[in-house]
């Protein structure tokens, strides 16, 4: 196996829990039948595409929905931020930066102290929304992960090897809740704001909805099973119309170990969730007996949720009516009979789509606090025709609290669509619609793997990744029927002329892989972020660093508006009130050790939220 930080986090997974295990003889077959049906040689007429995917334009001048325009930028490696001519960016915050005057500033060369950090702007930050609250402009940010070959670069493992190391990567996690000010045109972080606050793997959450007090979440420090401590690998994120912030717990099992040892009997159920004996190199178990499987067997079971934060007021519950899985975002959406649905991708090869509807409805003005506590939980099954259907996790037939904590099971026992790993969905404000990022999935189509080939994961081996889009029934959200195609699948039509050239709308000047974020404007722009590979090499030449491109939904055009620095991910994405300044998150630039973004030369990498103004002083969308 390759070590702790030469390794994706689900890659890592893979190499520990093999899906294998769940795979029977039928499915082998299956799989093999699918893989013949589906030929290699084909192009974008394999594919059940929309017509827009089907553009063949190669503009480079790309228009957004209020008429504005911008010439593409080319792909390149360079480590810094590239936009269009006429755009500009600085930076807002960045990992290890002080919430309150009693810190001390970030330290390049310690890289700061379980306490700093604890009071700081966390690491690796992905899904964030802006809220404004009695005039204060308050940012609410994920803080997915640690980059730890760069924190802990000043120990040969690039690992947390002491008690203070661990405690120091622990406290990186979580979400940062921070009120923002511009002055002179830049925004930065006003320290001390009453709204500064750190949610840390430690913080005490309460649970709300079905699961509240089920056996499977007791411990012996939480006999209730009422109040979690802690919320951490939050991924992407959601926002609701009540203005509160949903961070999306992803991938909560790395963090576990198992003190009798690796080979320590597993349940069925920690196995489907890759609950291990080993962990992935955070050594949390160390510092707190919670991540020692061994002693506190349930704590697995309390992570893996959807957490809700008011920004205006601090407080935090788990909504366990969303279910537990690895959580990419939630994406709220009011539907048109007034049920509040929220869609949920689960990141893992061969993982689920999902869908939550409110049992109750919004009421315009009304107190909707309590709309995600209660409702019913469906997951998505698509056929090779364009349609697809919701199925209600209940009709697995399990125990109400074990379909919610186990919900990857009970889809499972409904024979669910196995998806390329999805990730965040957007729904457009405009249309009754929503999309989704398929980002890859090297087992698609493996003998063995259980992930059959099918119309909406088309390709073996999917190293690029495609973009699915749904139209409920009756222009209603909360229907059980649905119509589907693809938007885009991303591919390389320089090096390739079968399927892996991707869709028509994929072209030398926007190519990309990876699709990870996605998010729509309030003008109907669909932002598309990426966290694929940046070798610029062999099947991803002319690619470069991970982007973020401008989708047309009507046209079908990709255009591609922001390069990041080296090594990073783009993930997270929003706006300031008046849509003049767009903020995007970089996360973990220099993971493997080659960029010094955004400080430059002599200085550490650091995850950092940019702002991107337009030089004229204008509407971004
Ligand atoms: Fe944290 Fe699925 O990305
Ligand atoms: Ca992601
Ligand atoms: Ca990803």
């Amino acid at each position: 196996m390759e070590g702790y930080n030469e390794v994706s986090f689900d890659d890592w997974d893979d190499q520990n829990n093999k899906r294998a295990e769940q795979e029977t003889e039928f499915s082998k077959i299956v799989s093999r039948r699918a893989f013949l049906g589906y030929s290699a040689a084909l192009g974008a007429s394999a594919f059940l595409l929309g017509t827009s995917a089907l553009a063949t334009t190669k503009a480079q001048a790309a228009i957004m929905s209020n008429g504005n325009k911008f010439n593409a930028v080319a792909a390149n490696s360079l480590d810094t931020i590239t936009l269009p001519e006429g755009f500009k960016w600085h930076v807002v915050a960045q990992w290890g930066d002080p919430l309150f005057s009693n810190v001390p500033e970030f330290d390049h060369a310690t890289r700061g102290t379980a306490a700093s950090q604890a009071l700081s702007y966390g690491d690796n930050n992905d899904g964030m929304d802006l809220f404004q609250i009695d005039g204060a402009n308050v940012m609410v940010v994920n803080n997915e992960y640690t980059n730890r070959g760069v924190m802990f670069g000043y120990n040969e493992s690039g690992l947390p090897e002491t008690i203070e190391d661990v405690n120091k990567g622990k406290m990186a996690h979580g979400v940062t809740v921070m009120e923002i000010a511009q002055s002179d045109g830049k925004w930065s972080i006003i320290k001390d704001s009453r709204f500064n606050k750190r949610f840390t793997p430690d913080t005490p959450i309460n649970v709300v909805g079905p699961v509240r007090g089920s056996s499977l979440l007791k411990t012996a420090d939480d006999t209730k099973g009422t109040t979690i401590l802690g919320t951490y690998n939050n991924c992407g994120n959601g926002r609701t119309p009540w203005g509160t912030y949903l961070a999306c717990e992803e991938n909560f099992n790395g963090y576990f170990s198992n003190s009798l040892g690796e080979n320590a009997t597993r349940t069925a159920e920690q196995k489907r969730y890759g609950v291990n004996n080993k962990d992935w190199g955070y050594g949390w178990s160390k510092a707190d007996y919670r991540f020692d499987l061994s002693k506190t067997p349930n704590e697995p079971n309390r992570h893996g949720w959807v957490t809700e934060i008011n920004p205006a007021t601090g407080e935090a519950k788990k909504l366990t009516a969303l279910g537990r899985f690895k959580h990419e975002n939630a994406e709220v959406v009011i539907a048109s009979d007034g049920h509040a649905v929220v869609y949920m991708g689960d990141d893992e090869r061969g993982d689920y789509l999902y869908k939550f509807v409110s049992a109750t409805k919004y009421v315009e003005g009304g107190d909707n606090t309590k709309l995600l506590h209660e409702g019913d939980l469906f997951v998505a099954k698509f056929s090779e025709d364009g349609t697809g259907r919701w199925v209600n996790l209940k009709e697995a037939g399990m125990r109400a609290d074990e379909t919610l904590v186990f919900a990857r099971i009970a889809a499972d026992k409904i024979g669910a669509t196995t998806m390329d790993r999805p990730e965040w969905v957007a729904a457009n404000p405009f249309k009754a619609e929503a999309y989704v990022c398929l980002t890859n999935n090297k087992h698609r189509g493996k003998e063995g793997k259980n992930q059959p080939i099918n119309a909406v994961n088309p390709r073996a081996n999917n190293q690029y990744g495609q973009i699915a889009r749904w139209e409920p029934a009756d222009g209603n959200h909360s229907t059980a029927e649905f119509k589907w195609d693809l938007f885009a699948v991303a591919g390389n039509p320089d090096i390739h002329s079968d399927v892996n050239a991707g869709s028509q709308n994929i072209n030398s000047n926007n190519m990309f892989n990876s699709p990870d974020g996605l998010k729509f404007d309030k003008f109907g722009n669909l932002w598309i972020q990426t966290d694929g590979n940046y070798s610029d090499k062999d099947g991803f030449a002319g690619m470069g660093n991970n982007q973020m491109l401008l989708g047309n939904t009507a046209t079908g055009e990709i255009s591609r508006f922001l390069v990041g620095p080296k090594e990073c991910e783009v993930t997270g994405l929003t706006w300031s009130e008046d849509y003049t300044t767009m903020f995007v998150g970089i996360q973990h630039p220099g993971e493997k050790g080659d960029s010094q973004f955004p400080g430059g030369p002599g200085t550490t990498p650091r995850s950092a939220i940019i702002a991107i103004l337009r030089e004229d002083g204008g509407v971004i969308g």
